[in-house]
């Protein structure tokens, strides 16, 4: 395992013992599946990625397992069974080792664990008598069907004193709740992500050159990943050198960088599956144009904006809200509609919603295992307050496509976007990213500084 952080099985432990809490309510059990392989190309395969709920509570890598978490009667020994790949030496050496149920016991702290092949015979007994089972919904077949068989054997045998459930639940929003207010663990493993990733965003600041291509930089990007022990990015890095700054979701990387160019990426390191999400926008040649530099200017505006609004009790929507704001009195004040500059442009741009030409997307999302984190955004029907131990993206962004008609000319085929990822605390926002470079001066002087 590389050097770093990672959760002890405590940790792990004390994620199961929170979600047990809620379970203990509703008389329930919870039933997941840790993943399978999935087919890359005819008999090739992925690398595995855990399930990102089944990961955050057991700490276990291995594809096929299953779970269940069953807290004893009266909030008595919570019960932690692990269903995992038996030993096989063969399949081992073909295929790598695995853990077997002994492993699982020692290693992963697990009260018992068995062969996988044992899941549809064991399963009915440790349902019999929950009244809700949670599961992850439709998400897995092969899991669905297990359950299904359980319950139907239960019910089959409710005259033996069997007890069936009476409902399922939906996983990903009992778990999402307690992945969204980060614990110790979790926490040291975002930083570990984001430090990272800052050190990725940095050695392609330092080292990328005009006339290099996208994917090249993307490789120096994911190259400093790797070599600090990042599993990879936590999704497709983005690497988008002028007009294709301007997609917002671009992973091609397969163009030529040219002098002149601001280059957009996007990117964010995982460590124990937990991501970092970035987003720097630099001059490929070291100096910004004028017209660079003044959009440029209005994103970073935003972007602080955004972040000082990240406090406890304000909520995303007030994020979005201030970065409105800057960016549509910037839009007007650039100049960016050519019909529509002076006296109250800013505020027909806002209120008409003309500002979406060049800002298309909201501002903040949840980040932790996953980079769109669980955890509900609404609570009521109304933005939810944002709490200590939140984690967010501060996001905003001006995008003037090559063929964007009613911008003017000079402005178009840029795109300019200022992510950082912020931890909400009783004492304001702490920029965990805060080490990527964005000011302009310190942009200038790291860009191909070596
Ligand atoms: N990289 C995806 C996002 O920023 O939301
Ligand atoms: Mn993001
Ligand atoms: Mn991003």
């Amino acid at each position: 395992m590389p050097a770093g952080p990672h959760p002890s099985v405590e940790a792990y432990a004390q994620r199961r013992a929170r979600v047990a809490t809620q379970l203990q309510r509703e008389s329930g059990a919870l039933v997941l599946f840790g993943g399978a392989l999935q087919t890359r190309a005819n008999d090739t395969e992925f690398r595995f990625r855990p399930d990102s709920d089944f990961h955050y509570l057991t700490g276990l890598e291995e594809p096929g397992a299953v779970m269940v978490l069953r807290p004893g009667p009266d909030g008595g020994d919570l019960r932690f069974s692990l269903f995992v790949r038996a030993r096989d030496r063969d399949a081992e050496i073909w295929s790598g080792r695995r853990i077997g149920p002994i492993g699982a016991v020692e290693q992963f702290g697990a009260s018992e664990a068995f062969a996988l092949a044992e899941l549809d015979e064991r399963l009915p007994a440790l349902l019999d008598g929950c009244e809700t089972v949670y599961l992850p919904i439709g998400r897995w077949s092969s899991l669905d069907a297990s359950l299904a068989k359980a319950v139907s054997s239960l019910r089959r045998r409710n005259r033996d004193g069997r007890t069936p459930p009476l409902r399922y639940g939906e996983a990903a929003d009992l778990i999402g709740e307690d992945r969204l207010v980060k614990d110790a663990a979790g926490l040291a493993s975002l930083r570990q992500a984001i430090d990272i990733t800052v050190a990725g965003h940095t050695a392609t600041m330092r080292q990328a050159k005009p006339g290099m291509w996208e994917y090249e930089i993307e490789a120096l990007l994911e190259y400093e990943f790797r070599r600090r022990g990042s599993t990879g990015p936590g999704y497709g890095s983005i690497v988008g050198s002028g007009d294709n700054a301007t997609v917002l979701h671009y992973v091609d990387n397969r163009d030529r960088v040219r002098d002149g160019d601001v280059i957009l990426i996007d990117a964010g390191a995982e460590w124990d599956y937990f991501s970092g999400d970035i987003t720097r926008s630099w001059p490929v040649s070291g100096k910004f144009s004028g017209e660079q530099r003044a959009v440029y200017e209005v994103v970073l505006a935003a972007n602080l904006a955004g972040i000082e609004r990240a406090v406890v009790g304000s909520n995303i929507d007030a994020i979005h809200e201030a970065c409105l704001d800057v960016l549509c009195e910037g839009i007007a004040e650039l100049g960016l509609i050519e019909s529509l500059t002076g006296p109250g442009a800013a505020a027909q741009i806002r209120e008409e919603g003309l500002y979406k030409r060049f800002y298309m997307h909201r501002t903040s999302h949840w980040l932790g295992v996953d980079v769109h984190d669980a955890g509900r955004y609404t609570l009521g029907g109304k933005p939810r307050a944002l709490a200590p131990n939140h984690v967010l993206t501060v996001e905003p962004a001006l995008y003037i496509a090559g063929d964007q008609r009613d911008a003017p000319e000079r402005f178009r085929g840029l795109g300019v976007r200022i992510e950082d990822d912020v931890l909400v605390r009783a004492e304001g926002p702490e920029i965990l990213s805060a080490a990527a470079p964005k000011q302009i001066d310190d942009l200038e002087a790291i860009i191909g500084s070596g």
